[in-house]
């Protein structure tokens, strides 16, 4: 039996999910940004919805979405929705992007939010995200498995994981770039919708002032409260939509992980970030992986 692979839109060498206009992504590459932008910039499955709607809470006083409005329309996909659509948005745009740096559009003085999460629960994340959307990746019965081989190759839409940490790790000091990880978020999320709120300024800057309003926040984008309200959020979306609140925890990928596949993750992780600081990132998640096996220099 052939295994199933997951497809995707192949275009300028970029792997995009089925569906997704060529058109939206060559446009949004080009759009202009302004210096009242604010971009939340990830690789796929790292937290991106969660800090999407931090900001949103923010910037509208912990004011919850209402009924019938939707997250994506009021803080859409860059490449998925062009230029256009983008330009037309009310100021400040809220802007979400997957793109590595280098295809970011880029003003020194918009403000950018990096979400990095670790790579062995970002590719769980994935594989259930693959799964989920057959019409983006006809992978509904596709098996973890295939979907790793795809995951550690770099194989997937947005390109290599590695790839796009690394582009972006680089400009993580730059004054208008904020760069945080899901799991320093899971441990202490007053903390980082604080760091998240001074970063934004302005009328966000009020919130971070004031402890009841960070607390509202912090319960507004709660785990539990968002999975709830995804579903009135996504009420408008085709039936075949995947939860973008699944699980939401750190260190899901062990039941996933083959000893094999833990090793290997680990010795890409090692490879494309050692020397560089972001070794650093995950403390004690290579160990975690390979265990005492000494062929795996950590
Ligand atoms: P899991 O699939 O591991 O549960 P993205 O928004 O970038 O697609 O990321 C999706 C991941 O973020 C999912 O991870 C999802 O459950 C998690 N997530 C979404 N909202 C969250 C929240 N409020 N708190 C914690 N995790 C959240």
């Amino acid at each position: 039996m052939t295994e199933r692979y997951p497809k995707y839109t192949v275009h300028d060498g970029f792997r995009m999910p089925m569906g997704f206009p060529v058109e939206g992504f060559e446009s949004g590459q080009r759009y202009k940004p302004e210096a009242t932008d604010i971009f939340v910039a990830t690789y796929p499955k790292c937290g991106t919805t969660w800090t999407q709607y931090i900001v949103y809470l923010l910037l509208h006083g912990g004011q919850p979405l209402a009924e019938g409005q939707r997250l994506d329309v009021l803080f859409p996909h860059l490449e998925e929705i062009g230029d256009a659509a983008v330009r037309a948005l009310p100021t400040p745009r809220l802007i979400k992007t997957h793109l590595v740096l280098e295809r970011t559009p880029w003003h020194a003085e918009a403000k950018y939010l990096y979400v990095a999460r670790n790579p062995f629960d970002c590719a769980v994340s994935f594989y259930h995200h693959t799964r989920g959307f057959p019409k983006h990746y006809d992978f509904a019965d596709g098996t973890w498995d295939v979907f790793f081989e795809c995951f550690v190759r770099g194989e997937v839409d947005f390109g290599d994981y590695f790839d796009h940490l690394m582009s972006w790790w680089p400009k993580r000091s730059a004054p208008n770039v904020l760069f945080l990880t899901y799991e320093r978020m899971l441990d202490d999320p007053a903390a980082a919708v604080q760091t998240i709120a001074r970063f934004l300024g302005g009328a966000a800057t009020r919130v971070a002032a004031d402890p009841k309003m960070v607390e509202c926040v912090v319960e507004q984008s709660s785990f539990g409260k968002m999975r709830v309200n995804q579903r009135r959020w996504s009420s408008a979306r085709p039936a075949d939509m995947p939860e973008f609140v699944r699980k939401g925890v750190a260190g899901d990928w062990v039941n996933h992980f083959s000893a094999a596949q833990s090793r290997r993750l680990a010795e890409r992780l090692l490879a494309r970030t050692q020397g560089t600081g972001a070794e650093s990132l995950w403390p004690g998640l290579v160990h975690a992986a390979v265990g005492n096996n000494s062929e795996v220099a950590t």
